[in-house]
């Protein structure tokens, strides 16, 4: 028997959350210092980086962010775009003298990371994004001779962090202007008081109207600063190691919820990984969103394909891109929004 709609607000921009802030610094976040304030600016670091090195391509996975995109283009770097295969590895052989970004989606680290970081004969420069995979309990920013760069701040309320392995990174002079991220978090505050204060419902349209144009503005930066200390105090001092835990708990119950129910392109979680979400792959995934939001869960697509990509050319990417869809399992919910997650799926009937 589903439980009414009436308490639940699953997925959406993260509202304030006390019980994560003031732990100790734990795993990476003891050691990382110099934070950039997105991913985006991240990236570009790197990107800067190796065009000084003489490098002029950078191969692309049509399957990404457009923001990676769009940071590439400002670079000036001529873009080759490859495909995947059904596991999310690179179909491509880079050339001499070029570079590849590298995502590894989801949390499940690349292969083509795995075999690059064996392989003896570095003849192109890798870039690996692991915006997905930096919760993983044994991932370590250090353990690389690659590029790595990640953006943290959409898996949590703190709206702000890139990081990066640039060798530029040191170098960073601190931010003094951090009103837009102190303007979101008020807001992020308010909209944790307002859900305590059952508020939120009647004012929901204010705050996603307020997260929408925040992010617009957000997006448009790309600074070689670093963040203010107070703000990288914030994300050391975040419990990630929690957040670690209650994403691979909530996957592992939903998933066993729903059984066999959907196509996954991870069957499984490997050990030491934290997911995203929960990946679902549905032929009427437009008709289930729906559902779902009817129903106050709020679920998301990773991702539309870019604009003018020939998608003649990619129909895996452009298939997958139109029937993905990734359900929260992210660490404001228990085994009771799981399982209400999972009734509705199931009663949805939608395949
Ligand atoms: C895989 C991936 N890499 C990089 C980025 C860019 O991060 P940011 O939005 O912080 O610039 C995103 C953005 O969502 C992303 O999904």
């Amino acid at each position: 028997m589903i439980k009414s709609n009436e308490n639940f607000n699953i997925g959406g921009p993260f509202e304030y959350q006390k019980d994560y802030c003031n732990s100790e610094f734990q795993g990476q976040f003891k050691v990382l210092d110099n934070f950039s304030v997105n991913g985006r600016s991240a990236l570009y670091d790197i990107l800067n980086e190796i065009i000084d090195k003489n490098v002029r391509k950078i191969y692309l996975p049509v399957f990404c962010c457009s923001s990676i995109i769009e940071c590439v283009k400002k670079s000036k770097l001529e873009i080759i775009y490859y495909k995947l295969n059904s596991k999310l590895n690179p179909l491509v052989n880079p050339k001499k003298n070029t570079s590849i970004l590298v995502i590894n989606y989801f949390g499940r680290i690349s292969k083509f990371v795995e075999k690059y970081k064996k392989s003896k004969s570095k003849k192109y420069i890798l870039i690996e994004d692991a915006t997905h995979s930096f919760l993983n309990i044994d991932f370590d920013p250090f353990d690389s001779s690659h590029y790595i760069y990640f953006s943290l701040r959409k898996h949590s309320h703190i709206s702000a962090g890139g990081w990066s392995n640039a060798s530029s990174q040191s170098k960073k002079k601190y931010t003094d202007n951090q009103m837009l991220i102190s303007d979101i978090k008020l807001f992020r505050k308010k909209k944790k008081n307002f859900l305590n204060q059952n508020k939120y419902r009647e004012n929901e349209d204010c705050f996603v109207n307020f997260f929408r144009k925040k992010e617009i503005e957000l997006s448009k930066i790309y600074s070689s600063d670093s963040l203010s200390k107070n703000l990288k105090n914030e994300i050391c001092k975040y419990n990630w190691m929690d957040v670690s835990k209650k994403r691979r708990n909530n996957w592992l119950l939903l998933d066993s919820l729903l059984g066999k129910k959907f196509k996954k392109i991870f069957k499984y979680l490997k050990k030491n990984e934290v997911p995203l979400g929960y990946i679902i792959i549905v032929k009427e995934r437009n008709k289930l969103r729906n559902y779902l939001k009817k129903r106050r869960i709020y679920s998301s697509i990773h991702w539309p394909i870019y604009r003018n990509i020939k998608k003649a050319n990619f129909k895996f990417e452009v298939d997958l891109s139109n029937h993905i869809l990734t359900i929260p399992i992210d660490q404001r919910y228990s085994k009771n929004e799981i399982k209400y997650i999972a009734d509705n799926i199931i009663n949805s009937g939608i395949k």
